[in-house]
């Protein structure tokens, strides 16, 4: 008896084994993960899956905010030979799907329950005509200013809540020899610390009218001025270098106290957290000042492109399955510094950051603060978005006025728009 029950056992595990393989397949993966926070968080994604049995192939390509992944993406579907799965967001999902080249999901959705679980802003986004063809991973909150409170201490400035607090302690801190702003001169950071203060000097209705709807009179209007305006005093309090300087080593100049504070996502506290460092004592995050009712969210998500081999089709499948499981939910987002897409994932293990950001998400989900980023593709046409980033990266690297690049951001958009 004992004797049939142990081959039972043996033919059973040798079954499954089998089935295993067979269904093992690879996934090759597109993505700009490459800082110490972010390559942390994809690996999470990679270990799960091979665990499964399957392949990781890494197609990894530097740059913040994804310009050069993104091109490296088209050359390689043009020549007919697309990863099968690439992190893409916002309306770039919708013109993918519509050329007829990605994986219907819906099956994997189904079976995981995604309509239930993801929130409706989200899944509409990852919906193309009704149909799952992207899989979303997390949400980050852009409007953050990242503090480090020793050099606050060492320059006795204050953390600010208004403008005038916040000029008040960049003086304070340049005089005390240390740099008030550690920044990046790359268009997109330019955009991202723009648009939290656009939504700062202006409220939530002006940034929906200005960022979202594109409106042109809004963005030419006084308001657009002044946000333009502080947008550009921030210029003096930044480092000779800042020009080109990626987002990451911006961030380190906050963690080595070499910068009081950072415009940037919360993707900057996965930097802190793989530099081992605690909120609440090594460093801060304030929301931009004006912007505590507002969460300008920027959602990840991978694509996965159509493939023939059962194999590679079993390895997306389980790809897009893992990331909405809890477990990869809460690895990956504790490491990359945003919170879970999915509801019913814990608080713990996540920080006091994190933890208020779900709290606030769901806070400004019903109050009506919760907002698409414009920088992180989440709000307008890339055609739009690209005229909006042409005129900024202008305008904060000339002696434009701030009033002819009101003008010119409408100028420009309306063009972008025909
Ligand atoms: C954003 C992306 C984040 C982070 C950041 C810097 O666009 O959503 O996940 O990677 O770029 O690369």
């Amino acid at each position: 008896m004992l004797r049939n029950v142990k081959w039972i056992i043996v033919v059973s595990v040798l079954a499954i084994t089998f089935v295993a393989n067979a269904t093992a397949g690879e996934v090759e993966v597109l993505h700009w993960w490459t800082s110490g926070g972010e390559a942390a968080a994809v690996q999470e994604l990679q270990k799960m899956l091979q665990n499964e049995g399957h392949t990781w192939r890494d197609f990894a390509v530097a740059g913040g905010a994804g310009a050069n992944a993104m091109t490296a993406l088209k050359s390689r579907a043009v020549s007919g030979n697309p990863p099968t799965a690439a992190q893409v967001k916002g309306p770039q999902i919708q013109e993918w799907a519509a050329l007829g080249v990605l994986t219907n999901l819906d099956d994997v959705a189904q079976a995981e329950n995604w309509d239930k679980l993801v929130p409706g802003v989200v899944a509409d986004i990852m919906k193309y005509e009704g149909h799952w063809v992207a899989v979303p991973v997390n949400v980050h909150r852009i409007n953050w200013l990242w503090c480090n409170p020793a050099v606050f201490q060492k320059a006795g400035a204050q953390y600010p809540k208004t403008w005038d607090e916040f000029f008040a302690a960049c003086e304070k801190i340049q005089k005390a020899g240390l740099i008030p702003v550690g920044f990046g001169g790359q268009a997109w950071q330019e955009a991202t610390a723009w648009e939290s203060i656009v939504a700062g000097v202006g409220g939530t209705d002006f940034y929906k009218k200005t960022l979202i709807q594109a409106d042109e009179q809004a963005l030419a209007s006084d308001t657009m001025v002044k946000a333009l305006d502080i947008f550009k005093r921030i210029k003096p309090y930044t480092d000779r270098n800042a020009p080109g300087r990626d987002w990451n080593l911006a961030t380190t100049m906050v963690i080595k106290g070499e910068a009081a504070m950072q415009f940037m996502g919360d993707w900057a506290k996965g930097e802190f957290t793989a530099a081992g460092k605690l909120p609440g004592k090594d460093y801060d995050a304030l929301t931009v000042p004006g912007t505590a009712d507002a969460f300008l969210f920027n959602v990840d998500s991978f694509i996965m492109f159509e493939v023939k081999d059962p194999a590679a089709k079993a390895a997306q499948k389980a790809m897009a399955r893992l990331i909405l499981s809890p477990d990869f939910q809460v690895a990956f987002n504790v490491s990359k510094g945003s919170i879970p897409v999915r509801a019913g994932i814990a608080e713990t293990p996540f920080d006091a950051v994190a933890i208020a950001s779900m709290k606030d998400f769901e806070a400004t989900a019903k109050s009506g603060g919760l907002m698409p980023s414009m920088a992180h593709e989440m709000a307008v046409s890339p055609a739009v978005r690209g005229a909006m980033f042409d005129v900024i990266t202008n305008f904060y690297n000339s002696d434009m006025s701030a009033a002819d690049a009101a003008q010119k951001l409408a100028d420009a958009v309306r063009e972008a728009k025909m």
